[in-house]
């Protein structure tokens, strides 16, 4: 079955971007010169994904308001002859079929996923986690997608780690290797605190079967206090029905300070107009070390 709908956990609190996130949600922060959701959003678009479902909470409005009409603004764009402009902005509205549930209270990752059932109605679809961004030929979702015709089950995006960052993630043990890329998984341990299972780590990029949801129905509180998705796929994996999928691109967590300085650079450096600049710029830098 086509892999239409995109589940996006949009809900957090992004405490780790204070005082950034006090007033604005963590996913309308900019990297270089659109809001982080807006990358993830188009990402989705260019891997055939027809609907997103926005999993989203309190103070998450603006968030809506990026993806609206602005009436208003469009108004002033064409009659001071802004044209590209207006068509730009025309396009992010245009650009997504999107569905808001709210998730009341903060339970998970797996709880936000659950928080779609009725609308997913029985369909697989992608998962993204929108602090992941990704900078690849390919987007990770078409990745993924590929896999999942090829092998018809639940994928996951993985990336190898130092052992030491492995608390910070999804954690998988390796079943068997399919081929170059592509693992069957085993299990999969939620931010471990003893020896990692293996070198790859979860990343926020997933396609998923209907199943899962049941599972998740069922799924308790674990590794702080919350629902995980990573619980319920484990689960699915000891039954054999999980793939790990190593992609191709490189990967940021703009959840964090570094990473979303690390994905401005490394933006800026693939841009054309910006590149001259930044190598500029970076040359005359005055660290303090
Ligand atoms: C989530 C997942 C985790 C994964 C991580 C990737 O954790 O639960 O398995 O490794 O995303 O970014 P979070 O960072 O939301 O705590």
């Amino acid at each position: 079955m086509k892999i239409r709908k995109a589940v996006f956990p949009v809900a957090g609190y992004g405490t780790r971007m204070l005082p950034a996130t006090k007033a604005i949600p963590k996913e309308m922060i900019t990297l270089i010169d659109k809001p982080l959701i807006q990358y993830s959003v188009e990402e989705a678009i260019d891997s055939g994904i027809e609907q997103i479902i926005f999993i989203t909470g309190r103070a998450k409005k603006s968030m809506e308001d990026h993806f609206d009409m602005n009436v208003e603004l469009n108004k002033i764009l064409l009659e001071s002859g802004r044209t590209k402009l207006y068509e730009d902005m025309k396009r992010i509205s245009e650009m997504a079929d999107i569905i808001y549930v709210r998730q009341k209270e903060q339970l998970g990752l797996g709880h936000a996923i659950l928080c779609a059932k009725d609308i997913l109605k029985g369909e697989p679809f992608a998962v993204i986690l929108p602090d992941d961004i990704i900078l690849s030929k390919e987007p990770v979702i078409s990745q993924l997608i590929r896999q999942y015709e090829r092998v018809n089950g639940n994928i996951i995006s993985l990336m190898p780690i130092k052992a030491e960052h492995a608390r910070r993630y999804g954690i998988v043990s390796i079943d068997t290797r399919v081929d170059e890329r592509m693992y069957k998984l085993a299990d999969m341990v939620e931010k471990p605190k003893d020896t990692p299972l293996s070198e790859f780590a979860i990343i926020g990029r997933y396609i998923l079967t209907p199943d899962i949801l049941n599972i998740l129905e069922t799924t308790q509180p674990e590794t702080g206090n919350e629902i995980q998705l990573t619980d319920a796929l484990r689960t699915l994996a000891k039954n054999g029905h999980v793939f790990g999928y190593e992609f191709d691109g490189m990967r940021f967590d703009c959840g964090e300070k570094i990473g979303l300085l690390e994905a401005t650079i490394n933006f800026a450096a693939q841009n054309s107009e910006l590149a001259p600049e930044l190598r500029r710029i970076m040359s005359k830098l005055d660290y303090k070390d």
